[in-house]
């Protein structure tokens, strides 16, 4: 088991969002949350991705993972892909898409960007600056940015829903290549049109996950 979360209770100061229920997610998954706006799919993605805490256990190889123990195993193994792409506006593209490697002191395969970026076509705006972008070029380069990071499991955050439906496919197809190598995926979605690509679905309803 890859992760495995056991969950007493998640609640925000006057909500509780999860209630005794528990999720486990195997590697290679390409897991997509359903569930109604305000239910808690980016919170449980976040509890996921190490994020957000709560009351329960998570177990990561099947490992307990505790305070000493989280950083570590967030850093590792995680990369993100939000609804906003939070490009840094200071640097071009390219810099944008190189610099969870550089933060991590990993060495950058240029050639491999490259490739990145020619798959997610901005291979040509890598100098720009990320307020010369589009929106759809500006989530295609976050995009670019989390796979860069080569980390085994990306955890995605709706990043469909401001793109056109070819972009949005196209996007969904190369999210389904980096699962084919062996990424685990764990995506929120609010449609219902991309279902062929995942291997498997959990809703969220009455405070439960539901596999
Ligand atoms: N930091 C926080 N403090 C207080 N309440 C929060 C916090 N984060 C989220 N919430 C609340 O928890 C609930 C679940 O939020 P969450 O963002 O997980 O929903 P969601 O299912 O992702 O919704 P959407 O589909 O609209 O993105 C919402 O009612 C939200 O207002
Ligand atoms: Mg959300």
């Amino acid at each position: 088991m890859l992760i495995k979360l056991k969950i007493n209770e998640k609640s925000f100061p006057n909500k509780t969002i999860f209630k005794d229920t528990s999720l486990e997610i195997n590697e290679k998954d390409f897991v997509v949350i359903y569930g109604e706006s305000g239910i808690g799919k980016s919170t449980l993605l976040n509890m996921i991705g190490l994020i957000n805490d709560f009351d329960g256990e998570y177990y990561f190889n099947d490992i307990l993972i505790e305070k000493k123990n989280r950083e570590q195993t967030r850093i590792n193994n995680f990369s993100y892909l939000f609804q906003d792409p939070y490009l840094i506006p200071y640097l071009s593209v390219y810099d944008n898409i190189v610099l969870p490697l550089k933060n991590m002191k990993a060495d950058v395969d240029k050639e491999e960007i490259m490739g990145i970026c020619k798959r997610l076509k901005i291979d040509e705006l890598i100098e720009r600056k990320p307020n010369k972008l589009s929106g759809g070029e500006a989530i295609r380069v976050s995009i670019a940015r989390s796979i860069a990071a080569n980390k085994r499991i990306i955890v995605v955050d709706e990043p469909t829903g401001n793109l056109d439906s070819d972009n949005a496919e196209s996007v969904m197809n190369i999210l389904k290549e980096e699962n084919s190598k062996g990424k685990t995926i764990i995506m929120v979605s609010h449609s219902k049109e991309f279902e062929k690509f995942f291997n498997r679905i959990i809703k969220i309803e009455n405070k439960k996950i539901i596999c």
